[in-house]
Formats: C-alpha cells, sequence, structure tokens
C-alpha cells in the first residue's frame, strides 16, 4: 500500500486582510480607542486620543512613545517639533506621511499634574494598559517593516531596556517583522551634533534596503562630513 501523503506543515502565518476588511477592522478599533477611560487620571486630563495616521495598508511603521502637547492638542501623532524633524526623515526617505503609518505606545498625553510645562515618560502601567491597541493596529497593517523611535518605544516593544545607542542600528524581531531602534527625533533635536543625524540616517539606510527601496548616492551620503 502507498504511504500515505503527509500533509506539509505550513507555519503559522498573520491572518491577512483585504482592504476593507482592514479598514473595517481599523475603524472598528479607533471606534474602541476614541472613549478610552482605562488610566482615568489620562482620560480626565487629555484633550483627546491620539490613535494614529497615516496609510493602513503602509509597509513601514513608525512607533513613538506618547503625545506631547501638540499632538493632544490637535489628535494627530508627531506634529510637534520632534514631530516636523520625523516628517522630514520620513521625507529624505523618499516616503511621506500619507505613505507611512505614524502611532505610539500611549495613545493619551501622560499627565503632568502641577507643571505647566514639559512631558513625562509612561508608567509602565499606562504602557501595558495601552499596549494592546497598538499591538492590534500592528496586526491589521502588517508592515514589512516596524521603526521603534527611541527607548520607550523599544521598551514598549521589545521589552528591552538595555540602552537605545547599543541596540539602535540592529534589526530586531517584533512578532516576525523586522523591527529597527533608532533614536527618538527629540534627541536628535537636543543634540545636533551631525554624527547623531547620521547615526539616524544610517538605521534608515537598513529600513530602506530592507523593503528593497531604491537608495540614491545623494541619500547614502546624507550627514556625511563634506
Ligand atoms: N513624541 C512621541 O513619541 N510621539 C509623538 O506623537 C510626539 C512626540
Amino acid at each position: 500500500m502507498p504511504a500515505k501523503p503527509v500533509a506539509a506543515k505550513s507555519a503559522p502565518t498573520a491572518p491577512t486582510f483585504d482592504s476593507d476588511t482592514k479598514a473595517a477592522a481599523m475603524a472598528e478599533l479607533r471606534a474602541r480607542v476614541i472613549p478610552c477611560i482605562k488610566c482615568p487620571n489620562l482620560a480626565s486630563s487629555r484633550t483627546q486620543v491620539v490613535f494614529g495616521v497615516g496609510d493602513i495598508h503602509a509597509q513601514l511603521m513608525f512607533v513613538g512613545e506618547a503625545p506631547g502637547a501638540d499632538e493632544d492638542e490637535q489628535g494627530e501623532p508627531f506634529i510637534g517639533k520632534a514631530g516636523q524633524l520625523l516628517t522630514k526623515i520620513i521625507q529624505a526617505m523618499a516616503l511621506s506621511r500619507e505613505t507611512v503609518y505614524i502611532a505610539n505606545i500611549l495613545k493619551c498625553r501622560p499627565d503632568t499634574p502641577g507643571q505647566t510645562a514639559g512631558n513625562r515618560k509612561p508608567t509602565p502601567a499606562e504602557m501595558e494598559t495601552c499596549k494592546p491597541y497598538l499591538l492590534e493596529q500592528i496586526r491589521i497593517i502588517q508592515p514589512r517593516a516596524i521603526v521603534a523611535l527611541g527607548a520607550t518605544a523599544i521598551d514598549g516593544l521589545l521589552g528591552k531596556t538595555e540602552g537605545i545607542s547599543k541596540l539602535r542600528g540592529s534589526w530586531q524581531e517584533f512578532q516576525g517583522i523586522p523591527l529597527m531602534p533608532t533614536y527618538h527625533p527629540a534627541y536628535l533635536l537636543r543634540n545636533q551634533a551631525l554624527s547623531e543625524k547620521r547615526k539616524v540616517w544610517e538605521d534608515m539606510l537598513l529600513v530602506m534596503e530592507k523593503l528593497g527601496m531604491p537608495i540614491s548616492e545623494k541619500q547614502r551620503n546624507f550627514f556625511l562630513k563634506a
């Protein structure tokens, strides 16, 4: 008797969504996140929830820490000074805010009671509470690569705390998706050295290579000494 054919074991894959299903899933998620009151302190201090912005079919996703004052006011991630720098980085990659997806670990601005200015880092409890929303965004978008901006994003996504300067520039993996840690643009605003800009740019070149994007000679040489 011929041996029974053995069914090939396929590796578990993330569910794939068609365009309409993706849009419906993201709309349903947004409708759940916008009225979220899981962190009562943040729900009462925020102007609004900052859900995320960009193309739900994007190949590339950027993940930051949490909204600041500008983002809280306007309801969009990364539109303050650090956000404007991130937009420039995205444009230098020959992409746009509309063709990537941008989100944060925390969807609400961390409250700063008694302070009139400044931000604070999300607490571990806030991150754990909010993280499922980001995970759902990633599950729906299924990007081909993620850029984690700064230590909080890396801690939130990978649980790694060994320091951004050690991790940046080396591929990590988040649920099977290649993840590139790099400095937060706010760091580049504080440290204007060309060498630091170049480090972030080298990380972005690795991302472009991973995505099979064309890279011009001019792009390769950005932020190198003349
Ligand atoms: N910093 C972040 O990490 N996220 C924003 O949306 C804005 C500033």
